[in-house]
């Protein structure tokens, strides 16, 4: 009887330490699923479809960090230690970064040329690369229709605005490529290196600059109210997970792109990709034998490409290779 009695106290005191705490525990994990479950596929705009929205592709939502900036500035000028040394070792050392900050952010617009949030619910956006593929393709007229049009670099849209289209929104470029800016045109400077942020400071505000390079431009025609630093933490971003370390840093054209998922809701991709015999040229040149990007190492082409394919396989860009008699 005795015997009896204690297993039943035993299985009582079983029972209660399921009703006390695992039935609890159960019931909150159970709840939080349910409560990801809805929020994973939570719509983060108004379009059909948004890149930022969550629970479409596993391989994209480990890769897209949405808390990431893009911008350089004032608040986010303390760039943590491994990114400074990563970057630092991108070209050059240089030890005078924090006078080189504040010569810069005297130049630079006083309020955020990126809105963080939307303030519009739906922003559709072209991103523009200068592939030889845009030749011939006729996508001007859709390019211009988006909110955004991010070109880069050298390009050109005067006499060949039926392929490429005429709007600009934001341009990016570095010292060895830049180029005067139409008004209200956001400069987008990818900085490779502090003395890119040296020299930017210096041409836009027209002061002399010791020009270490007799390529670099002296002076640039810009709104410097709308000028954007790409920050180095990004930069870094894209290095670590989009590109994977593949190159030695990504090309203008990657970390464009990936700033385009950042801060658009939907977002048509061209002029990527050589064309089909492997030439790497420009839709404004003639010269075909390019291939300089692909075999200096410095980028991985081939690479980049496949993440641009893997993004459009998966809905989260739309990519136009541009038309077969362009290659
Ligand atoms: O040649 P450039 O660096 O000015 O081109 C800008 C970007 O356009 C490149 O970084 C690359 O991503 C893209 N591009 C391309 N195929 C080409 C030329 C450029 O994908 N043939």
């Amino acid at each position: 009887m005795a015997y009896n009695c204690r297993k039943f106290y035993k299985r009582k005191k079983f029972f209660l330490v399921i009703c006390c705490f695992v039935l609890p525990l159960y019931f909150l994990y159970s709840h939080s699923l349910v409560k990801e479950g809805p929020q994973s596929l939570k719509k983060t705009c108004s379009c059909e479809t948004c890149i930022s929205d969550r629970g479409i592709s596993r391989w994209f939502d480990v890769r897209f960090n949405s808390s990431i900036q893009p911008q350089l500035t004032r608040r986010n000028e303390n760039i943590p230690q491994d990114i400074l040394l990563w970057w630092l070792g991108l070209q050059s050392r240089h030890p005078r970064l924090s006078m080189m900050y504040s010569r810069l952010f005297e130049v630079m617009p006083k309020f955020n040329p990126i809105k963080n949030g939307h303030s519009c619910n739906c922003r559709r956006c072209a991103i523009v690369g200068n592939s030889g593929n845009l030749k011939g393709s006729n996508y001007g007229q859709l390019i211009d229709s988006q909110d955004y049009v991010i070109r880069m670099n050298r390009a050109v849209t005067k006499g060949h605005e039926s392929d490429v289209g005429k709007k600009t929104t934001h341009h990016f470029m570095y010292p060895e490529s830049a180029k005067d800016l139409e008004p209200n045109v956001h400069l987008v400077l990818v900085p490779f290196k502090p003395h890119d942020l040296l020299w930017f400071a210096n041409v836009l505000t027209n002061k002399n600059f010791f020009l270490t390079h007799r390529k670099l431009k002296g002076h640039i025609t810009a709104d410097s109210n709308k000028v954007i630093i790409f920050h180095p933490g990004f930069f870094k971003y894209v290095h670590d997970e989009w590109t994977e370390h593949h190159g030695r840093y990504p090309s203008t054209g990657m970390l464009a792109l990936i700033f385009g998922l950042h801060i658009c809701d939907q977002l048509l991709v061209f002029g990527y990709g050589g064309d089909r015999n492997g030439n790497w040229h420009h839709y404004w040149e003639n010269n075909r034998l390019g291939g300089a990007f692909r075999v200096t190492g410095v980028h991985n082409a081939t690479f980049e490409m496949n993440i641009i394919t893997r993004l459009a396989e998966i809905g989260k860009i739309q990519l136009y290779r541009g038309t077969p008699a362009a290659s």
